[in-house]
């Protein structure tokens, strides 16, 4: 097979990430994880208290920053965030930094570079509307709001963080309409994308799916 490109997306918790890695793993290609770039930046305007209104500081921030995505490891500013950037502080911030228009062109950018020239899977939000509309592969993933947010209640008991169920549903669905409704490239299905309702299903049978398809294709 030559280069491939395999588009994810969807809203929080519909197993995005975890799919995407074991695809990659898999097909030994490159796991591109972008929501970890917008929740670098995220991590770092909450470390440099600068005020999430104040989108002037926020580009220039952006702008001075390098996020490199290492082997599944999150580096920012030369630092490993992998841990600190899934913190509850961050979910409930990420989709504000992420719907300035500015910050998007950035992160895009580096995203479009990223993917040129290699195989990759790139989970995300735009991937299949925008970052890579020509992606031959294109997947939306969704999943009943109830399971989203069990699973990351479950995610986060486990890293020890004592958040309840419905403080976290409340979050996911304030973050998925802050995405779908933002001005620039909101989360939706592009339109050749195959959706995959992953409510009820494990991460192997999703796998298997997609993974599937790419072989039929
Ligand atoms: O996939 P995630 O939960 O790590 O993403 C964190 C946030 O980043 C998500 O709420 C919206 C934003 N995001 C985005 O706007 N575009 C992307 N391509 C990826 C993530």
């Amino acid at each position: 097979m030559s280069h491939i490109h395999i588009a994810i997306d969807g809203p929080a918790g519909a197993g995005k990430s975890t799919v995407a890695k074991v695809i990659a793993q898999k097909l030994n290609i490159t796991y591109i994880d972008t929501g970890a770039m917008y929740r670098a930046l995220t991590l770092k305007i909450i470390q440099s208290k600068v005020k999430f209104e104040d989108i002037d500081r926020i580009i220039e921030v952006c702008k001075g920053t390098s996020i490199e995505l290492d082997n599944n490891r999150v580096i920012l500013d030369d630092v490993d965030v992998t841990e600190k950037i899934r913190e509850p502080i961050v979910n409930s911030n990420v989709s504000l930094i992420a719907k300035v228009p500015e910050v998007r062109k950035i992160l895009v950018e580096i995203q479009r570079q990223t993917a040129q020239g290699k195989s990759v899977v790139m989970d995300g939000r735009d991937i299949g509307t925008y970052v890579l509309p020509n992606a031959p592969y294109k997947f939306y993933l969704t999943a009943a709001i109830s399971e989203r947010a069990q699973r990351r209640y479950l995610e986060l008991k486990n890293k020890g963080f004592n958040i309840g169920l419905k403080e976290i549903e409340d979050e996911i669905a304030q973050r998925d309409k802050i995405d779908q409704e933002r001005s620039i490239s909101p989360l939706k299905p592009a339109q050749d994308a195959i959706i995959i309702n992953t409510t009820s299903k494990t991460i192997k049978q999703v796998v298997e799916e997609i993974i599937d398809f790419i072989y039929r294709g």
